[in-house]
């Protein structure tokens, strides 16, 4: 038999480990079969107070610590929504120059929101998740669900559109998607954080009623539904507290409420005193402001909110341990939940399959918006010379923007797109106008002469068959860019004189553009086919001409309405204190009638209504019929009708169901989006259809009760292929 000794030797030697009963002494905390809250607590016990204060506060630009004594990893985060960002240098913004980090851009997430389809969700989600995995990152600052309030928001292009009921659906498959990866989704920005201007303090003064039933629910959903493992606090203040450390946000709704058992995490240089910091929920601060090594230069990390005068207060007495471990706890878990998951995947970056998907997501999201007498699909050899004008056809599109921006391995840009499909030969580009450098927090107009692009581009239109006019926002500082609002509904760089100006020497136009915003269109009375084509990343070139060419058919769909003009919106029909306030405060006079919700109850047309895209094919709609006409408070109603496609090409229909309550003993929207489904079918195919809405949907959020109520009475369910064009209706009774 062999001895101890020789047996250890042995199997050293070997490298083969083997079982004594040392290994029954692993701490639990490393024990990866063990429940996860065993193994919490057992690290815990094992901290020290200054351990434990190590964990709530970031060390470099994006990462906080761990516990290396125990082998316990730092949590390292990235932005973004779209893409995993490049990686920052320790304590400053800018790139390390890493040769291996350049990712796959997804599309932004309006551009998701505008696929109505769950499933793009999920795969969005799952990809990004194994970018992120690959990049060893703990947390993906992402998915942004704030509510779209005013077209002017700088940062609408990161979140999903003006309905809640549609920011919950999507959100829910991308949390799940990402966290199947073991990487954390840390969503953001909690809550209210609808401006930029002023961002940093901007009181929120709302009712709870448009906090309730339009501002929350798609994070409640991602709480709830998605378990999301971490959340973002915003910049601004509700009810005069900073929501980085908001008691009534982070404490009452979020960890009671809800249940919410992750972390919180600041936005960077989100916190504002140590008491609140300390009180208020806030689990990790993250920071902007440091400028130096580690513990010296600006602000230094040691000198957090939540660092060395935390660490004090404990000591003196002045916090409590309790909360200190409270937050121990959640940051210790989400490492549990990640990093030191024995569930966790191996990732992959920049795979075949991650292009895929980005193009699958891309193409789906598009959204076409008008087509008279079937200027597209535009087949291949139907034109011999067609012009490309406008900048955004070669400029890179995942730069700029703010904190979103991406290093990516490669971007298809639509100039490329239209030569590979059509023919180098057949293709002629001009940039027609010039926007000038992507700078973050300034303005930096382009030295080209606007004069001479557009001549240019006017001669090139003049003798071409068709012209592809590929312009819009694009991300540079007011034009779709963190930190600073749009100024205008119009579109930038002098644009629409430039389309008019074309149109006024070729019939044959099609307009793309790219925004996360609504524009007005001055032209579109003279403009055959517009293309929505939003920020839609590596693939975005590839995307857009698979659906220019009819090889894809179009299916998104609005996930925010177009106004005619600015004041038609909610939030612009009142004074300057309902957007964009006085610096100090801002009022939601609107309340809860927001988007589609403000435009249809008030009787306003818009330019193009939410939900609203067309197909190269037609969809018919039978009547819709519910399985009851009664049905009690907590019933669930299926309403069925039968879609077909009845066109002459394979498609998909995002077909809608809003719920209308005429009496009331509250003011409610006209229509609010209580169900939908995205539904492919060949040519001549037809399918029944059937949505299931729990009535506990139909639910306002009762003030006086602080709870959520469903009124008895009649209500109508109108079914639609888009807020506006409403093909059935079924009564029902709610008893
Ligand atoms: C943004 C966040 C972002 C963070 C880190 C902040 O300015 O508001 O969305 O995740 O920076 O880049």
């Amino acid at each position: 038999m062999l001895t101890f000794k020789t047996k250890l030797l042995s199997s050293l030697l070997l490298g083969i480990a083997f079982t004594t009963s040392a290994q029954n002494s692993t701490p639990v905390y490393l024990n990866v079969n063990k429940p996860i809250e065993e193994r919490v607590e057992n690290a815990l016990s094992l901290m020290t107070t200054e351990e434990k204060v190590a964990l709530c506060h970031a060390q470099s630009k994006f990462s906080s610590k761990g516990v290396a004594r125990l082998g316990i990893p730092d949590v390292w985060s990235s932005d973004g929504s779209h893409g995993v960002s490049d990686e920052k240098l320790w304590d400053e913004w800018s790139s390390a120059q890493w040769a291996n980090d350049s990712c796959t851009a997804f599309p932004a997430l309006t551009a998701l929101a505008a696929t109505f389809n769950p499933e793009m969700a999920s795969l969005f989600g799952k990809s990004i998740g194994e970018e992120a995995r690959h990049r060893e990152k703990t947390m993906l600052l992402g998915p942004g669900v704030n509510i779209y309030r005013s077209p002017l928001n700088g940062r609408n292009f990161e979140y999903m559109g003006e309905d809640p009921y549609l920011a919950s659906r999507m959100v829910v498959p991308y949390i799940q998607g990402v966290q199947s990866c073991g990487v954390a989704a840390c969503l953001k920005h909690f809550a209210l954080n609808n401006q930029e201007i002023s961002r940093g303090e901007i009181n929120v003064n709302l009712s709870d009623r448009a906090l309730h039933e339009i501002y929350l629910p798609a994070f409640k959903a991602a709480v709830q539904e998605g378990k999301a493992w971490s959340i973002m606090g915003a910049y601004n203040k509700f009810r005069g507290e900073h929501c980085c450390h908001n008691d009534l946000l982070l404490n009452r709704i979020l960890k009671q409420d809800w249940n919410f058992d992750g972390v919180v995490v600041s936005d960077w240089g989100g916190v504002h005193n140590t008491d609140e910091a300390v009180n208020n929920g806030l689990d990790i601060e993250m920071g902007t402001y440091t400028n130096g090594l580690t513990t010296q230069g600006h602000f230094p990390f040691s000198s957090y909110y939540l660092a060395n005068p935390f660490l004090k207060g404990i000591k003196d007495g002045k916090y409590d341990m309790a909360k200190l471990d409270d937050k121990a706890r959640r940051i210790l878990r989400l490492i549990f939940r990640t990093t030191m998951s024995a569930n966790r995947p191996f990732g992959r970056f920049v795979s075949p399959e991650h292009s895929a998907a980005a193009r699958k997501i891309a193409q789906e999201a598009i959204v076409l918006l008008k087509n008279d007498k079937n200027m597209l699909p535009i087949p291949v050899g139907k034109y011999k010379k067609i012009a490309v004008i406008g900048e955004n056809a070669s400029r890179s599109l995942v730069v700029g923007g703010g904190s979103t921006a991406l290093k990516v391995a490669y971007e298809v840009t639509p100039l490329q797109g239209i030569m590979s499909k059509y023919g180098k030969e057949h293709v002629v580009y001009s940039m027609g106008y010039a926007s000038g450098p992507s700078l973050y927090g300034a303005e930096a107009p382009s030295k080209l002469n606007a004069d001479s692009l557009q001549k240019a581009a006017i001669e090139v239109a003049k003798s071409a068959d068709l012209v592809i006019y590929v312009g819009g926002l694009n991300k540079n500082y007011y034009q779709d860019c963190e930190s600073g609002d749009r100024k205008s509904l119009s579109l930038p760089f002098g644009e629409d004189k430039l389309i008019t100006s074309i149109e006024q020497v070729n019939k044959n136009v099609v307009v793309v553009f790219s925004s996360g915003n609504a524009i007005t269109m001055p032209w579109l009375d003279k403009t055959p086919a517009v293309v929505l084509s939003w920020y839609l990343g590596s693939e975005a070139g590839n995307a857009l001409v698979d659906v220019l060419s009819g090889d894809v058919n179009p299916s998104g769909k609005l996930p925010f309405s177009f106004p005619k003009k600015l004041t038609d919106i909610g939030a612009h029909a009142f004074d300057k204190m309902c957007y964009p306030g006085d610096s100090v405060n801002v009022y939601y006079k609107e309340d809860i009638l927001v988007g589609y919700r403000w435009l249809d109850t008030k009787k306003i047309e818009p330019l193009f209504p939410f939900g609203f895209g067309l197909s190269y094919t037609t969809f018919a709609y039978s009547k819709p019929a519910a399985d009851k006409t009664e049905v009690a408070t907590d019933g669930i109603l299926k309403v069925s009708f039968v879609l077909t496609n009845s066109g002459k090409v394979d498609g998909a229909e995002s077909a809608q169901l809003y719920i209308s309550k005429q009496k009331s003993a509250v003011t409610r929207a006209a229509k609010e989006l209580k169900a939908f489904k995205k539904v492919f079918l060949k040519a001549g195919e037809s399918q029944t259809v059937t949505m299931a809405v729990p009535v506990s949907s139909f639910a306002y959020y009762n003030e006086a009760k602080y709870g959520w109520e469903v009124e008895p009475g009649n209500y109508t369910l109108l079914l639609g292929s888009s807020s506006r064009d409403v093909k059935g209706k079924v009564e029902v009774t709610v008893k």
